[in-house]
């Protein structure tokens, strides 16, 4: 269990540079079990998530290796459709494994994956997806067995989910035929998975839509790709900056992946530019004055995304007045404001999904817990505000999804130090 201890109250200043994004590198690393060719992703992050994600394919047969954020798979001696199953039951995304294994080999068999304290996280939907494929689904005390070769079909889904849209997708590339996907999830992690699909010799279009259209191939050969920048990562960063009124660079960025964060930073008093840089493009933020409070409902993109609510929140701590957060995603994605309101924040909960914040307050340093992955996120940007040392327990969960997040500090004038055991 490590942590991190920050003395707040800095202003930061210098470049963040983001990573490749992770809810993208998942699912391109499990695409590329679809052939039997080797394929190279780079711009991978070295997180904990993306380790975890490598065990698990490594423990069907393939040989991978990864290192300065480049991983090369060589799939062609995969010899099982079993995944470690005390491997899956740790990693929720693990089930985006499921699509590719049936579609070149007709069968899956993996444990029930488990919840997690963001909430339930229930697979009906991917069951859903792949029974319309035509694949048999059978429950057992705590694994599903999946088999039978996925069938071209009409496909709708029953609610936005992304990684349910991702199986689809991946499950239905090697079908003989057309299958219409319906109800697809529209995430900027899915048009870049799809991106890769198709240098694969995929046929899919309308990924970044709601309707997505794959044509079956007879077989897919490797390919190479450079995952896209993580819009989550880049936006955490940019709320850091404005609630310590700093001045950073972040980069690089795809600007049409986070409108709506940018709009509503904005609103509530930010000030930065998005500038091109050589070929790519970034964010400058600058001194700001006083912020004001702008209520937010999560939702799924192009909305106001669940997995930048809990960085919002503390932001919102730091504004003049009175706004409201509604989650609409998960029922357990407020964990961390137990862990604000010890440091001072005003946060009343109005029901489980919805709560108010009344700001400014000064937030008192102390010893908190990370709980989750971005609900870590947001105690790092309160250690970072207040004054004092704060002590942030459990980062493990922050590393499953943020790349080196104490050293990008560090690099921009931060007092954070990690401290292992
Ligand atoms: C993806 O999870 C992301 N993870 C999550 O990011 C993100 O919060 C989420 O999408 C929503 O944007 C990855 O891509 C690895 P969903 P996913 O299926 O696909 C319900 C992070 O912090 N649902 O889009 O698992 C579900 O409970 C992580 O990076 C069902 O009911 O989420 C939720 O209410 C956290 N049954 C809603 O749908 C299902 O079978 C959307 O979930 C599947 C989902």
């Amino acid at each position: 269990m490590s942590k991190f201890c920050i003395n707040g109250g800095k202003k930061l200043n210098g470049e963040i540079n983001i990573s490749g994004a992770k809810n993208s590198a998942l699912k391109i690393l499990t695409a590329a079990i679809l052939t039997k060719e080797e394929s190279t992703i780079s711009n991978v992050p070295d997180i904990i998530d993306i380790r975890s994600m490598i065990k698990i394919v490594e423990s069907i047969g393939a040989k991978i290796n990864f290192s300065n954020n480049t991983l090369t798979i060589d799939p062609s001696d995969i010899d099982s459709c079993s995944p470690d199953k005390s491997l899956t039951n740790k990693l929720r995304g693990s089930i985006v494994l499921v699509g590719p294994l049936l579609a070149r080999f007709g069968e899956a068999n993996i444990s029930k994956p488990g919840g997690c304290l963001i909430g339930a996280r229930p697979i009906d939907d991917h069951i859903d997806v792949f029974t319309q494929l035509g694949v048999k689904v059978t429950e057992k005390d705590n694994e599903y067995v999946f088999s039978g070769k996925p069938k071209a079909n009409e496909v709708t889904l029953s609610k936005l989910s992304v990684t349910a849209t991702e199986n689809a997708i991946m499950a239905s590339v090697l079908s003989t035929g057309v299958t219409n996907i319906y109800v697809a999830a529209a995430e900027p992690e899915i048009v870049d998975l799809a991106e890769f699909l198709n240098k694969m010799g995929a046929k899919i279009k309308g990924a970044g839509t709601h309707e997505i259209t794959v044509t079956g191939v007879n077989e897919l050969h490797g390919a190479k790709h450079d995952v896209m920048p993580d819009r989550l990562e880049a936006a955490t960063y940019l709320m850091f900056a404005i609630a310590t009124n700093s001045t950073l660079t972040i980069k690089p960025i795809v600007p049409q992946h986070m409108s709506i964060i940018l709009k509503k930073l904005r609103e509530a008093g930010g000030k930065f530019e998005i500038i091109k840089k050589g070929n790519f493009q970034c964010i400058e933020t600058f001194k700001r004055d006083s912020l004001k409070p702008v209520s937010i409902d999560t939702r799924t993109y192009p909305g106001f995304s669940t997995d930048m609510q809990s960085p919002y929140v503390t932001l919102m701590t730091q504004a003049s007045g009175e706004s409201q957060v509604f989650e609409t995603l998960f029922e357990g994605r407020f964990l961390y404001v137990d862990e604000l309101k010890l440091m001072g924040a005003k946060i009343d909960f109005l029901s489980p999904h919805l709560i108010k914040i009344t700001g400014p307050t000064a937030l008192k340093p102390g010893v908190i817990v990370s709980r989750d992955l971005r609900g870590g996120a947001a105690l790092v940007m309160a250690g970072l505000i207040a004054k004092g040392t704060t002590t942030i327990e459990s980062t493990e969960y922050i590393d499953r999804g943020y790349e080196a997040m104490d050293k990008k500090l560090l690099q921009v004038g931060a007092s954070i130090q990690r401290i292992e055991g």
